[in-house]
């Protein structure tokens, strides 16, 4: 499946062993063990409507893109941020939703999330990726490239404010022309062997 081997060997590491440095937090792939405190930081954030979201609907038993999870983390190693990107079809176009995306409410307007979302970006070009989704305040993510023109004729499987419905595109013109369902992508097919 494209998405997994694409991701399995990032064609670009920036930083050994795929950490980046930021000065007074860092930003690397979420663990295993992260999945505790990550759930803590998006309970804090968002609270518990966050599972009613819309764009909930699109995660609900996937799994985040292979390499596409990301935290942040401060001086002493607590989990400050996270940000995960999400396998989807866009009207039949293959794209990543983004999201959900949170930090440390003592650690905002630091650079934490703008960082996580540079990093989400650069790392899923590097996995060959085209093209991501969102739903989130615009005002916040226009800075970073998101657009509304790329979601105009996409639809959500649920209620979504349009104006909070962005796009933005990794190679140019993936987007162009998207029109129809956001849905969860498939599940990798499998091979099975031939009845002998
Ligand atoms: C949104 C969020 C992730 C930003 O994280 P952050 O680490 O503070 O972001 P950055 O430091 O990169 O950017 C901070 C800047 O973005 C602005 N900003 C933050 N949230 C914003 C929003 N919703 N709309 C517009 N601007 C916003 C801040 O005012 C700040 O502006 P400044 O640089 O002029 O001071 C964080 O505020 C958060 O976790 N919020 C709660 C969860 C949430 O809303 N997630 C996003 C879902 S849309």
């Amino acid at each position: 499946m494209a998405f997994e081997l694409a991701c399995q060997n990032p064609s670009a590491s920036r930083v050994a062993p795929g950490a980046v440095a930021l000065a007074p937090f860092m930003i690397r792939g979420e663990a295993a063990s992260d999945a505790a405190a990550r759930e803590d930081l998006l309970d804090d954030a968002f609270g518990p409507a966050r599972f009613l979201k819309t764009c909930q609907r699109l995660r609900d038993g996937s799994a985040a893109a292979a390499g596409l999870a990301l935290v942040a983390t401060d001086g002493a190693g607590a989990l400050i941020g996270t940000l995960r990107l999400w396998p989807i079809l866009a009207g039949g176009r293959e794209a990543l939703l983004l999201g959900p995306l949170a930090v440390a409410a003592e650690k905002r307007s630091l650079g934490v999330g703008g960082a996580l979302i540079r990093e989400s970006l650069a790392r899923a070009a590097d996995c060959g990726h085209r093209a991501l989704l969102l739903v989130g305040d615009a005002p916040y993510y226009e800075r970073f490239g998101f657009e509304r023109r790329f979601t105009e004729r996409l639809t959500m499987p649920g209620p979504v404010e349009r104006a909070r419905f962005l796009g933005l595109e990794l190679v140019e013109g993936a987007l162009s022309g998207a029109r129809g369902r956001v849905i969860r992508a498939a599940a990798p097919a499998i091979d099975l062997p031939r009845a002998a």
